[in-house]
């Protein structure tokens, strides 16, 4: 139950990608038990299928509001008894029900140091900005739009005349380092919070 997760992705899914090649090479130590889509035809939910991962699918338009299909979600991941839920690319804001379902158990990725450039196109922002340093932030999910509790981040210096191709391709290779790592991370630590939790109750009730 503990190592497992849910990813959540919208687009190409190279993070996806990513997570489920450290989890075959044994550097992330976890089950990627569903992928929940938003975008019927993105190319990630190919990329599942040929890794042999469940995916949920589904298109925002057919619902009456954003808690009727997150509660469908909320459904669907109690199904497969996950714990964690990694948002890869999900381009999408987490709403309150399933906030609620998974309180401090979501996590994100972003194409920036946060909290500079959120939302949408952050590398195209930054770009446009001018910036000399940019990287690439993780973070705890909350009801804001990249505002959550920092877990990890990584910089990197813009070249000069520098094209925006080339910073998509440094970001995103810094990114498919940075979450399979950062993933073990938490997710050993929600082990020792575990551990530390039943040896607690074991003394309490002695
Ligand atoms: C990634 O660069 C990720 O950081 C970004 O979307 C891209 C998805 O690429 N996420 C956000 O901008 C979230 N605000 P991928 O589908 O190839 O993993």
């Amino acid at each position: 139950m503990s190592r497992r997760i849910a990813v959540f992705a919208s687009g190409t899914g190279s993070n996806f990608d990513a997570i489920m090649k450290a989890v075959e090479a044994d550097r992330l130590d976890c089950e990627v038990a569903l992928l929940i889509c938003d975008r019927p035809g993105a190319k990630v939910i190919e990329k599942a299928r040929t890794y042999g991962v469940t995916t949920f699918v589904f298109d925002p338009k057919n619902y009456p509001s954003k808690a009727d299909f997150e509660q469908e979600i909320v459904t669907e991941l109690k199904k497969v008894e996950v714990e964690w839920l990694v948002l890869a690319g999900y381009m999408r804001l987490i709403g309150l029900t399933l906030l609620h379902a998974y309180p401090s158990n979501i996590i994100n990725i972003h194409p920036s140091l946060l909290p500079a450039f959120p939302g949408k196109d952050a590398i195209g922002q930054a770009f446009e900005a001018g910036v000399k340093v940019t990287g690439v932030t993780i973070h705890y999910v909350d009801e804001g739009m990249d505002t959550g509790k920092i877990i990890e981040q990584e910089a990197l210096y813009v070249e000069e005349g520098e094209s925006r191709d080339s910073l998509q391709q440094r970001i995103q290779a810094i990114e498919h380092k940075l979450y399979p790592a950062t993933i073990q991370t938490i997710l050993n630590l929600g082990d020792k919070r575990r551990e530390r939790g039943t040896k607690h109750e074991e003394k309490s009730t002695t």
